[in-house]
């Protein structure tokens, strides 16, 4: 029986709900009932579910188990790093010193709590190669949006804020490079990759000028190859005058290793989550850190978290800073998580994660084989990768039919995550993987087995995946369906 739930479309917490049922925790009032001001008081109730404690218990252990995390088995979905989360950070963010705390409180009674963002502080600015820090972003594109906005209040404080309006960005970045960019009003100029995949320099070199605000490179970029010229390329744009920002959201693959600042970059953001394992991708909050040199520290969002021999104090910032872009100081307890594993693995540790997560990137990349070479980018033989690659089933649609979108689906009834779909835009039929340094050899060798069992099962029984997958609750939602017309409310599902 509660099986069958498991396979069918749960009910709704709304559809659950019977009038009147609950649990009775309280005692009876045995004190004189005091209403707050009746002006302050809703006209009606609010439509919320009624359910017995029981009800709801089952209600949410039911969409539990229905989940896939990073703790229900292998999960390459590239360009995410759903890596381990160890348990000890999420124990150390629980501790009542740090949980229990309120953001208003008086500064003195935080201290502790001030001096773990200032040692994050202290950690990142050595993994970049940057100046200063802010931890207050919630997310790795909300990291850009405010470098983007950092670079555009040091040009309009050159008097230059009106001319400088192209951001110089190449087709394999993230998506929300240009999607940062256009949002603080510049014109995106789409820089081609050459034909090993990185930047063509010399399509960059022809784009920077007076006009030029910026560059912004996600690297290792999308297919996960490593720039080659980096440091030519922010030469190129600082000669015409432009800054360069580094989507730093992959530094799994370079952490301990190479560093933005180093490479001649002017900011940088960091994705905690992913880079750092606190939980995400439904299992918690994001936090970014934007780093920067020291020259546009005073443009950092505020506050910022001062340390005046060991007496920790929040500064608001001049007038120059950009303002607050989050609540508080952002995340807390994402920053937390974040230093708890990086003084776990310490300076040795953190070189070897992004070590090890190129290795196995590599490894699960060169066991992945398909009938007639018909998953490789171009038909080329792959070439070493950083902690992601990139498949491309272009062939293997032509001679079968079945495309990217059903080997994920196929995935699924493999008991594994799919990898990344249709990602990066440049790859046709892209599936992009990234199995982190946590996996065992042992994992990517059952992994590998099954893929490839997979691709082989394209050419000898193609419907099976273009049915496929049986084994989940819900089969093949209208994905184009639920992108363009969402349904995000209740209400409006049964307005409808
Ligand atoms: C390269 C890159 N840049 C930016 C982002 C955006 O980060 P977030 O999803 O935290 O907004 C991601 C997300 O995975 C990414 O992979």
């Amino acid at each position: 029986m509660a099986d069958d739930m498991n396979k069918m479309g749960a009910p709704l917490i709304f559809e659950r709900s019977k009038p009147g049922a609950r649990t009775q925790m309280l005692p009876p009032l045995d004190v004189p009932e005091s209403l707050p001001d009746p002006c302050a008081l809703r006209r009606c109730a609010p439509p919320l579910p009624e359910l017995a404690e029981g009800e709801v218990s089952r209600h949410f252990s039911l969409l539990e188990r229905r989940a896939f995390g990073v703790n229900n088995g292998f999960y390459p979905l590239g360009s995410c790093t759903m890596k381990y989360n160890p348990k000890l950070n999420d124990e150390m963010a629980a501790l009542p010193g740090f949980a229990d705390i309120h953001p208003l409180q008086p500064e003195h009674t935080v201290q502790g709590c001030l001096e773990a963002l200032s040692r994050l502080d202290v950690i990142l600015r050595e993994i970049t190669g940057m100046d200063a820090v802010s931890l207050q972003p919630a997310a790795g594109a909300q990291g850009e949006f405010t470098g983007v906005m950092m670079i555009k209040a040091y040009h309009e404080s050159r008097g230059e804020g009106s001319i400088r309006t192209k951001m110089l960005i190449p087709d394999s970045a993230h998506g929300t490079n240009p999607a940062s960019a256009a949002m603080n009003n510049y014109t995106v100029v789409t820089i081609p990759s050459d034909e090993n995949g990185c930047v063509d320099i010399n399509a960059l070199r022809a784009s920077a000028g007076s006009d030029t605000a910026g560059l912004m490179l996600t690297n290792p970029n999308t297919l996960g190859l490593y720039e080659p010229n980096v440091a030519e390329l922010t030469r190129i744009v600082h000669d015409a005058g432009g800054l360069c920002y580094y989507d730093g959201a992959n530094l799994n693959a370079i952490m301990g290793r190479a560093r933005p600042g180093d490479m001649g970059f002017d900011a940088a953001h960091l994705n905690l989550h992913k880079t750092f394992a606190a939980p995400h991708g439904g299992g918690g909050p994001g936090g970014a850190a934007v780093c920067c040199k020291a020259f546009l520290s005073e443009y950092l969002p505020s506050p910022i978290v001062t340390n005046d021999n060991g007496a920790f104090t929040l500064d608001c910032g001049g007038s120059s800073s950009i303002g607050s872009i989050h609540a508080f100081y952002g995340n807390f307890l994402v920053c937390l998580k974040a230093l708890c594993y990086l003084l776990s693995l310490g300076r040795d540790g953190v070189t070897l994660a992004s070590s090890n997560a190129v290795l196995n990137a590599n490894y699960l990349m060169r066991k992945l084989t398909a009938p007639d070479n018909a998953i490789l980018l171009d038909g080329k033989p792959p070439r070493a990768c950083m902690h992601e690659f990139v498949l491309s089933l272009k062939k293997l649609k032509s001679a079968t039919g079945v495309s990217a979108l059903d080997v994920a689906k196929g995935l699924l009834d493999e008991g594994m995550h799919p990898p990344t779909m249709y990602f990066p835009l440049i790859v046709d039929e892209a599936l992009m993987f990234e199995p982190t340094e946590t996996e065992s050899r042992d994992e990517l060798d059952a992994a590998a087995q099954k893929i490839t069992a997979l691709l082989n099962r394209a050419f000898t029984d193609p419907e099976s995946l273009r049915s496929a997958p049986r084994s989940t609750p819900v089969r093949r939602p209208d994905e184009v369906k639920a992108a363009r017309s969402p349904t995000l409310r209740y209400g409006c599902r049964t307005a409808q």
